[in-house]
């Protein structure tokens, strides 16, 4: 029997610490089709040149575009407290080996939606350049496979009732959950599972060449972020591979399919992502596939093999 082709996809981040994992694995276990960058923990000349840094690290030929530099509606604004000023503080970054191949991220992901039928789109950071391809090319709904997102939940880490991404460009997100297509949504209830513990960092640091060592840093300086801000973390929330891992290693997670909606108009629930949970018989039917738990030991295995992999 051979094996199944890796699937093709776009990851669309906002590197943050955890961005750069998500490149890695999909790196590693997909044929990563191009990499386009958002504003969202940072600015977007940070994130993508975070983005750049990190493929050049990989030494991948995978293009990167650079698109959305602010949301559709809502101001800017980053995640300097978690990530630090640059997006990815805490490690001695090399400098980007040049420019993004183009500006045009919402342009690069509806044509290589058009010319690679059947690739899924992987967003990481705000909804922001997704939304505006959708916009644009209606017909990439029924083009790609489907839409592996990180963001939302039902609990928030921004506000009590918005997770970050979702909070900061709440109108994109709500294009993107009726976008009518298949939907997997990797939120916090299943991202704060999957926590990079002391224990597994310290399996990340023994591997060889910089990429092992630069991560390592970008962990540490991740994890110790998280646990100072939190009562009851023993690591950072790992969230962006979560929605790489839920297509390359489905096996891994827990899943439910439930009606999701963004709200985008209370005062205190404003980016919260509504998960329907009603028995009722007359509730919505299921637009997306929630993510519940992770297997977090075996899922931190296939992201130290991925660092392994590219540390040769
Ligand atoms: C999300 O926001 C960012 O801080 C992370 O990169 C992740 O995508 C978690 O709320
Ligand atoms: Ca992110």
């Amino acid at each position: 029997m051979t094996a199944a082709p890796p699937l093709s996809i776009i990851l669309d981040c906002d590197p943050g610490h955890d961005d750069a994992i998500a490149m890695v694995v999909a790196a590693r276990h997909a044929n990563l089709l191009g990499i386009t960058t958002v504003a969202g923990n940072a600015p977007l000349e940070r994130t993508t040149r975070n983005a750049i840094i990190v493929r050049d690290l990989l030494g991948i030929d995978v293009p990167v575009h650079s698109g959305a530099n602010r949301p559709l509606v809502a101001p800017p604004q980053h995640a300097s407290y978690v990530h630090g000023e640059s997006g990815m503080d805490g490690a001695d970054l090399p400098e980007p080996s040049g420019p993004p191949a183009s500006t045009d991220a919402v342009g690069f992901i509806i044509e290589t939606c058009r010319a690679h039928e059947g690739a899924w789109l992987v967003p990481t950071g705000p909804l922001t350049n997704i939304a505006l391809a959708l916009r644009a090319a209606p017909d990439l709904a029924d083009r790609i496979a489907g839409i592996s997102l990180m963001g939302g939940g039902s609990f928030g880490n921004r506000t009590a009732a918005a997770e970050f991404n979702i909070w900061c460009d709440p109108e994109a997100a709500a294009i993107v959950f009726e976008y009518g297509g298949t939907l997997i949504q990797a939120g916090l209830d299943v991202t704060h599972r999957f926590q990079a513990t002391t224990e597994r960092i310290e399996r990340v640091r023994v591997l060889p060449g910089r990429l092992a060592a630069v991560l390592t840093d970008l962990f540490v300086f991740f994890s110790n972020t998280y646990v100072s801000r939190h009562d009851d973390m023993e690591g950072a929330a790992v969230h962006d591979p979560c929605a790489v891992m839920a297509l390359t290693h489905p096996h891994l997670f827990t899943t439910q399919r439930r009606h999701v909606s963004v709200e985008i108009h209370g005062t205190k629930t404003r980016g919260m992502t509504v998960i329907d949970e009603r028995r009722l018989r007359e509730r919505p039917g299921p637009n997306c596939t929630v993510l519940t738990d992770v297997d977090a030991s075996a899922g931190f295995h296939v992201i130290t093999e991925s660092i392994a992999h590219f540390s040769q």
